[in-house]
């Protein structure tokens, strides 16, 4: 039998909110409906106003099923408020977010993390945002194995990574899907800003007879990428190591059945070295930022705009919000044929 507080059900949801701040609240045990009424199990030695009574309560399984559950009493209503309990999981490494007010409760979070998901080895919080011409966005390891190396998966391919010398997102995982579904035999594909290799390598191995090049310019990345291209066993994937503005203009120039640019910070520029690559019909994914009011309309203004100063057109056949960015902005993707 457990002590409970006996609630009116109208009152439920208010008061349990009271009763986990005072960290009255058993997480240990699952609360129980009855007639008009809620029974919420109390910690030991628990004071409170509420009328008490005794009732067979379920135990909850012994691993929480969500980092919110697992927080569950061991932080206030308003710290819980405070918390992304969203993370990005890369390989085994959890990436959090964690916000000022509660970085003395860092650690409590990172344990009940790594207690909620056993696939998770190693927490790492963000400690800025994603910068500098490598795109890199820093994190500190605050639970669990002391690295920010790992080995991500995704449609059947593996990319070692880390996390603090290149850049890498997971959320991107659909986009990467999206554009591996059209890579046709034998078509060449330019995959600039090609980072340790998702795009390059998933769209390689979608196609085995196609040939792909990737190309980037933080040499971490590279090492990665060539790591990463090895690992996967894709002969048809090449690793350009520098700038595309250098590496691009002229050797490529008609080359390619389709390009894609997952830059989505300052692509803009590179559009003049990019789009020379296509021959006439080629496809062209460019990635941009928009406003949620109008999201394809600078993207696609950019696109039309670089192929008229290259004597080009461009036909927008496709367009899709990758993921939401900021407060006010969103990642978007515009397909264009280039003509
Ligand atoms: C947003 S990341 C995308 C990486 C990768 N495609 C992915 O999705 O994981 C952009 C990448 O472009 C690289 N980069 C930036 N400027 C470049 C340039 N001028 N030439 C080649 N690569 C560049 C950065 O180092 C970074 O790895």
């Amino acid at each position: 039998m457990v002590r409970c507080a006996k609630v009116k059900r109208e009152d439920a949801e208010k008061e349990r909110k009271r009763l986990a701040e005072a960290g009255a609240l058993d997480n240990m045990h699952i609360p129980m409906r009855g007639r008009g009424y809620v029974y919420f199990p109390l910690v030991k030695g628990a004071k409170i106003t509420l009328p008490v009574v005794q009732k067979r309560l379920a135990r909850r399984s012994e691993r929480p099923k969500t980092l919110r559950d697992a927080l569950a009493g061991k932080l206030t209503a308003r710290e819980s408020e405070e918390m992304v309990t969203s993370f990005d999981l890369v390989g085994d490494i959890a990436v959090v977010e964690v916000p000022d007010a509660l970085r003395a409760k860092e650690k409590l979070i990172a344990k009940a993390l790594m207690g909620a998901h056993h696939n998770v080895k190693v927490v790492a919080k963000k400690v800025g945002g994603t910068s500098g011409e490598f795109r890199i966005r820093p994190v500190e390891v605050i639970a669990g194995e002391k690295r920010t190396r790992t080995v991500y998966r995704e449609g059947g391919c593996e990319f070692e990574l880390d996390l603090n010398e290149a850049y890498f997102s997971p959320r991107l995982g659909t986009e990467r899907g999206r554009l591996c579904a059209q890579v046709k035999p034998q078509e060449k594909v330019i995959v600039p800003f090609a980072g340790v290799g998702p795009f390059a390598i998933r769209m390689g191995k979608a196609a085995a007879d196609a040939e792909v090049v990737g190309v980037e310019l933080n040499p971490e990345a590279c090492a990665f990428f060539r790591r990463n291209v090895e690992r996967n066993k894709c002969g048809n994937v090449r690793v350009l190591e520098g700038d595309v503005a250098k590496l691009l203009p002229g050797k490529y120039a008609g080359w390619a059945d389709r390009a894609a640019m997952p830059l989505p910070k300052d692509a803009k520029q590179f559009l003049a070295n990019v789009i020379p690559c296509l021959k006439k019909g080629g496809i062209l994914h460019y990635y941009s930022f928009g406003s949620m009011e109008e999201p394809f309309a600078g993207a696609e203004k950019d696109v039309q705009e670089a192929s008229a100063r290259l004597g080009r057109k461009a036909r927008i056949v496709f367009r899709r919000v990758v993921r939401p960015y900021s407060k006010d902005t969103e990642q978007v993707a515009v397909d264009a044929e280039i003509l």
